[in-house]
């Protein structure tokens, strides 16, 4: 964890974010997690509105304060929300330590957020994407890779770290098919120094997901993930058990769609009475096939902890 701050760096049990989802992740899975050890994350749209985010982050504060030295938490700012304004003031009101700027250029967060204190992290799919977010000052970079849940990456992981690692010395998460202590130290190994688990959390008995979703996320296997621009207009990773119960056909989605024709289908404020993206048609990553059980999120972190501190084998001689 060489690249990350010491203070933060000594509260963590284990490299480890607990990625931000959408509809998912709330104050029960983000102090679980920090809890645990584990930095917890969450995107600021979550809560509704600014105030709501203003309580949000008061509880997981105050569980932060019972707790035994807990891992940070780390709000989600997602750049194109048109609510980011409010949700930049109630972060910086908030002095939090994090936040991942996702979906946009991170540029106009990172003096205000630096002005606290804050570390920024910019979420990105491309080396471009990640030269122009290392030039707005950003201090911290999350790669998106091939089979990561919701809005994906293409990039294959192994490539993406090491082009990112040669050229940027600052902290690197690596974001996409993490499902394990095994992938986790993998990641480490390639040069990251944190992973993101995402879909693994889905099925924590803390998530916001509802059962008919933990439930599938259990019953599916990599098999089932669909990769789709059909409901955001943007290539997403999607469940086809969902997709069929929907009533569609996973096999002859419209790919042509824009995201705002996708918004008008599929939105969550869509006009017709029709399935909606994320509530409906559920998203998962290709780390479905390590979901076995709907648990505490703590028990997951355990267990990945141990998984990354046995190492499946030592160096082969050969
Ligand atoms: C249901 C769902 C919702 C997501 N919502 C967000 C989000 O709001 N903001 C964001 O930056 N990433 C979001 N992601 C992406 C995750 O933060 C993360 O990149 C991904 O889950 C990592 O891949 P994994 O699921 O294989 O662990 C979402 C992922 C899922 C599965």
């Amino acid at each position: 964890m060489s690249g990350l701050p010491e203070r933060i760096a000594s509260r963590l049990r284990l490299p480890l974010i607990v990625a931000p989802m959408l509809n998912v992740s709330g104050v029960e899975l983000v102090t679980a997690a920090c809890g645990a050890g584990a930095i917890g994350a969450f995107p600021a749209a979550n809560p509704g509105s600014a105030a709501e985010l203003d309580r949000w982050l008061s509880e997981i504060e105050q569980a932060a304060a019972a707790a035994d030295n807990p891992a940070p938490h780390c709000p989600n700012l997602i750049v194109r929300d048109p609510r980011l304004a409010e949700h930049l003031e109630v972060v910086v009101a908030h002095r939090v330590e994090m936040v991942i700027a996702s979906v946009g250029s991170p540029a106009p967060l990172v003096e205000p957020l630096h002005d606290v204190g804050a570390l920024v992290f910019a979420d990105v799919a491309t080396l471009e994407h990640a030269r122009k977010a290392v030039a707005t000052g950003v201090d911290g970079l999350v790669l998106l890779t091939a089979g990561a849940g919701g809005q994906t990456g293409w990039m294959n992981p192994f490539a993406f770290t090491r082009a990112v690692r040669s050229t940027f010395d600052g902290p690197i998460v690596l974001a996409g098919g993490i499902s394990d202590g095994h992938a986790l130290r993998a990641a480490l190994d390639l040069g990251a120094d944190l992973a993101y688990m995402g879909t693994r959390f889905i099925a924590s008995q803390e998530s916001l997901a509802d059962r008919v979703y933990k439930e599938m996320l259990v019953e599916s296997s990599l098999d089932d993930v669909v990769l789709t621009e059909a409901f955001t207009g943007l290539p997403a990773n999607m469940l086809a058990p969902s997709i069929r119960a929907a009533g569609l056909d996973p096999e002859a989605l419209d790919e042509s769609v824009t995201p705002a024709g996708a918004a008008e289908l599929y939105g969550a404020r869509a006009a017709s009475a029709g399935p909606r993206r994320w509530t409906d048609i559920f998203s998962a990553g290709h780390s479905v096939s390590g979901v076995e059980r709907i648990e505490p999120a703590a028990e997951i972190i355990e267990r990945t902890r141990a998984e990354y501190l046995s190492p499946r084998s030592s160096s082969p001689a050969c």
